[in-house]
This record gives C-alpha cells, structure tokens and sequence, in this order.
C-alpha cells in the first residue's frame, strides 16, 4: 500500500481538535521551571535592568519575597546570583558567608523552606575584572587562573550550601571545578547536596544582557579562554563526560536554543538535564515583543516546547514567573 498522498494525509490528525490535543505529548510542567533571580548588597529600592524588560537586580529581602511568591505559584526552584557591593582581585567576597548570595539563600529558606535553591557559583560578580577566577600572567600573556579559581570555587560552594543551598551550580567554565567542589563538599559534610554543571557553556553574544544585570562583564578580553567555542563541537562530550567523571550529579548546556542539536546529544547520556535560555533569548523576544513583531506568550511557549522536544529535564528562563501564570 502506497504511504504517500492520496493515502496517506497528515492533515486528518489536524482537522479535529479534539484529536490534536489527545495527539499534542509534549508536556510543560511548571515544576521543571527555575526562575535566576538577582539579589544586591547595594541597593534599598529595586532597580529595573533595561536589557531585560520585566527583570530587576533586588534588595536582599525583596529578592526573598519575590521568591518566595514564585514558591507559592508553584516553580520547581530559583537560581540565585549575588551582586556584591565591592569587589576584588580575588573575588573573596563569594564565599563570604556573610557575602550577598548567602544572605539571600537563607532569607528564602527562612521564608519557603521547601523551595529549591540553586546557587550559581562563579566569581565574576566578585572580582573586580570581571573575570571568572583571579588573574595570572604566564608565558607574558594575563589569563585566569585555573588553579586559584578552583580554590576560590571550591570555598565559595561550601559557603553557599551552609547558608543553606540545595544545588550547587558552578558555572566559571574551570578545568576540574567540579571535582574540587564535590571534594570540599564532602569534607565538609555536605556530601548530600548535588552539583548542576554548567559543563557544556559556550563563549556567547547571548549573555550580554545579563552582564548588566548582575554587574559582571570582563573590564577587558573575552571569556574564549574559558567558556566552550559555537564551532568546536567535538569538545561537548568530552566536557559532559570529564564533569560526570569528576562527579557531576546534573549537567547543562548554555544557551539553549542556539544548541539544540547540542541539548538532544546530551540528553542521551544518564543524568538529568538542564537547558538555560539565557538573557539574550529573553531580551530578544521582550523586545520583538514590544515592536509588536511577535506575541511574547506564544512565543515563550514555544521555545520552551521545544527545550522539552530536545530532552531537556529542566528550564532555567526569565520567563519562569510568567510561563507559570501562562500554564494555570
Ligand atoms: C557567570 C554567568 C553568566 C551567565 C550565567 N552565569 C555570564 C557569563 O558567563 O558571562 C549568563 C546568563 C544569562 O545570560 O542569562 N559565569
Ligand atoms: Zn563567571
């Protein structure tokens, strides 16, 4: 029997609605939803963050209540940065427990408990190059430095997660960051709590609006040294697998619809997945948006399908708030 057209038309699973609702098998579960939320040492009074529409860097306490209301609206968890009122060479102020995302961690728990914590642990926001490690000079060129980012890492985990962080998230793109922060994890008796590696992060355009939100954009250079390169894809699986092997409990891919092809890859191998639709992917469609280009809604929704689509477990996105008033 012939499969083509006259016999076979895809349309008649289309014509009844009905049918294509029983037929539609991608689900979006607000509870794979993580929300990135900015807390400020700095500031009494919220600030918008222009580049992202709807986004805004917050006092400590009120980044505490927004997440507790986004606990309340049922999101699986937030992720939490810290913006520090000063900054060094080293970035010590990141595993200051009394640093800013310390303190903001433990307003949450006080507030909601049960809400899970992720904190991002990178020292960019901390040094005042902006560089995601302290700096070194070697061979007469002035890059970071794996070594003493990996202590500083290491210390700034071990902080985070007795101020009362789930998940550790460790995201400076440092050659055995994870093994170094499961390591002093353990030893410090926190070997129940996992680690969500951003082990498969590209070096991309798409970060820009976030580097004004949380204050962190490289004073000079790039971050090619570090983060993975769009056009080096043999490098993915050798960076998921050396984090799994270090002890990785769950990986990422950053940005997500760019990667795609990267994000079903990965889903193949046996730890959950996240995919973080970064500032530029939300700026992109706040702005369309707004130049009436697109309606926002449906286009979150779809971009957020098509995570699911990809195998991706969990959804880091700006649009976590919104997505779960949308999918109530
Ligand atoms: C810090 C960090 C960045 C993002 C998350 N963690 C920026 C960077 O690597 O420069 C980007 C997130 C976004 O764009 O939404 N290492
Ligand atoms: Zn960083």
């Amino acid at each position: 029997m012939s499969q083509g057209y006259p016999n076979r038309q895809l349309r008649r699973l289309r014509y009844n609605p009905s049918l294509r609702a029983a037929l539609s098998s991608v689900r979006l579960n607000k509870r794979e939803l993580i929300a990135p939320i900015f807390a400020s040492q700095s500031l009494s009074q919220r600030r918008v963050i222009s580049t992202m529409p709807g986004q805004f860097q917050r006092p400590v306490s009120d980044a505490a209540d927004y997440a507790a209301s986004l606990a309340d609206k049922g999101v699986g968890g937030v992720l939490v940065f810290g913006i520090p009122a000063s900054k060094d060479a080293s970035g010590s102020g990141a595993w200051n427990d009394e640093g800013v995302t310390q303190q903001c961690i433990r307003e949450i728990k006080k507030r909601r408990a049960e809400l899970l914590v992720i904190a991002d642990t990178c020292l960019c926001e901390y040094t005042n190059h902006g560089h995601c490690g302290p700096l070194v000079e070697f061979g007469g060129k002035v890059d970071v430095d794996n070594a003493g980012a990996l202590a500083g890492l290491a210390a700034t985990a071990v902080s985070q997660a007795k101020s009362g962080a789930d998940v550790i998230a460790p995201s400076a793109c440092m050659d055995g960051q994870v093994r170094a922060i499961r390591t002093a994890l353990d030893n410090a008796g926190f070997e129940r709590t996992p680690i969500l590696s951003y082990a498969v992060k590209f070096a991309s355009s798409l970060y820009g609006p976030f580097r004004e939100a949380a204050e962190s954009a490289p004073k000079t250079g790039d971050r090619r040294s570090y983060q993975m390169d769009p056009l080096s894809p043999k490098q993915v699986m050798a960076e998921a697998l050396a984090d799994l092997e270090e002890g990785a409990d769950m990986l990422m891919v950053k940005p997500a619809l760019a990667y795609l092809d990267i994000i079903a890859q990965l889903a193949t191998l046996p730890a959950p997945l996240a995919a973080y639709h970064v500032s530029g992917e939300y700026a992109m469609i706040k702005f369309a948006a707004a130049a009436g280009a697109l309606r926002e809604r449906d286009v979150a929704i779809e971009h957020t399908a098509a995570l699911k689509r990809s195998g991706a477990d969990l959804i880091i996105t700006y649009f976590a708030e919104q997505l779960t008033d949308w999918l109530t």
